[in-house]
């Protein structure tokens, strides 16, 4: 007997429709820990599905009665799964791919930004915490830090009757592919970088000061290396901060991708100064970045906080350079998988045929 299974877009829009349903996730407990979809719940079954236990998932009652959607690492125990709940007469079906699939799923939420008069919708990879915005104004868009399939930005803006003009991107990513170029082939939208010798196409380099227009709103343009030295920030209508992997909700960007220990030290300075920048902002600014730490609900609630806010909690901001410096290089995460074939593929501006399998795993470029 083979379960039917579901596909990542078909999961993604029951639960985007809140629809009655109960995602289980068989996998190790340690799997699970590094993500998971958000409301699902766990049965430690997994090693007893492989073994053909039948007692497996026995106790396993959904608690809405309704559809059940088994999920693993790769869509092969959660057939097992599906099987067994059909067998007890379950309305279960796996999901096809199982998290490497769901690596691409996504949400949206509007972001608020009282005193602009452009629009902003972020764009949340849920499988991977990869945060991309689309700003709207006049029929005009622009789309910043494009993690998801190009048709992803073509979908949103078509339901906001806005054309996608420029692309951007903050800096060159490290976790996961960039899909700007793509997404800028695909559009005929111009592709802006901040000014770079890293990448091997062709782009409208960006330098500090500059004012990037779309529709009648205005992107100034802050160079704040140290994450990456070409890494920028993009602060629309004075009002709301696009900061990339340079600053998040509640941490900073690390200094040490792709960097000797060196050269970490040093970029840890340099973002030290980019940082006091961005902190003498007004307090009111709304901090949008490019990264989330935590797989993302089905809530339509913005992923934001306001520069007071984050200052509050992030004690890092309020720490002098050399505290800063030192406090930093010990606390570095462990590198994301793959990052040194991820920025080299970035760095050229091509995808590979299957982008899911370079990014599986969480993203790593915060220090708290
Ligand atoms: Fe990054």
């Amino acid at each position: 007997m083979t379960a039917p299974t579901i596909s990542t877009e078909g999961l993604r829009e029951l639960l985007e429709q809140g629809a009655p349903v109960t995602v289980l996730d068989v996998r190790p407990a340690a799997e699970r820990a590094e993500w998971s979809i958000p409301g699902s719940v766990h049965a430690d079954a997994y090693d007893a599905l492989r073994r053909g236990d039948p007692n497996a998932l026995a106790d396993f009652h959904p608690a809405n009665g309704g559809r059940v959607v088994t999920v693993c690492g790769a869509g092969k125990t959660s057939m097992l799964a599906a099987e067994r709940l059909r067998a007890r007469g379950l309305d279960a079906v796996s999901l096809d791919g199982g998290m490497r699939a769901w690596s691409l799923a996504w949400n949206t939420a509007e972001v608020p930004c009282p005193g602009s008069t452009a629009r902003i919708v972020q764009l949340r990879r849920t499988g991977k915490g990869c945060l991309s915005y689309l700003i709207g104004s006049n029929g005009d868009a622009a789309v910043v830090d494009a993690s998801l399939e190009p048709q992803t930005y073509h979908r949103v803006a078509d339901e906001h009757g806005w054309c996608i003009g420029t692309v951007l991107e903050t800096h060159v990513h490290a976790d996961h592919l960039s899909r700007a170029r793509a997404l800028a082939v695909d559009t005929g939208a111009r592709l802006c970088l901040p000014a770079t010798d890293r990448v091997s196409f062709e782009y409208a380099a960006l330098k500090d000061g500059d004012i990037l227009r779309v529709g009648s709103t205005g992107l100034r343009v802050l160079h704040t290396p140290g994450h990456t030295p070409e890494s920028a920030c993009y602060l629309l209508d004075e009002r709301a901060l696009f900061t990339g992997d340079t600053l998040f909700l509640a941490a900073v960007g690390r200094p040490d991708l792709e960097a000797t220990p060196e050269q970490s030290r040093n970029r840890a300075y340099v973002l030290h100064a980019s940082l006091q920048r961005l902190v003498a902002l007004p307090p009111k600014t709304l901090i949008l970045s490019a990264h989330t730490s935590e797989p993302v609900a089905f809530d339509g609630q913005p992923i934001s906080a306001t520069l007071g806010e984050v200052q509050e909690r992030t004690s890092l901001l309020r720490e002098p350079e050399e505290a800063f410096v030192s406090h930093i290089l010990t606390r570095l995460p462990p590198t994301p998988p793959n990052h040194h074939r991820i920025v080299a593929l970035n760095e050229a501006g091509t995808l590979p045929d299957d982008p899911t399998e370079l990014e599986a795993g969480a993203n790593r470029c915060a220090v708290a």
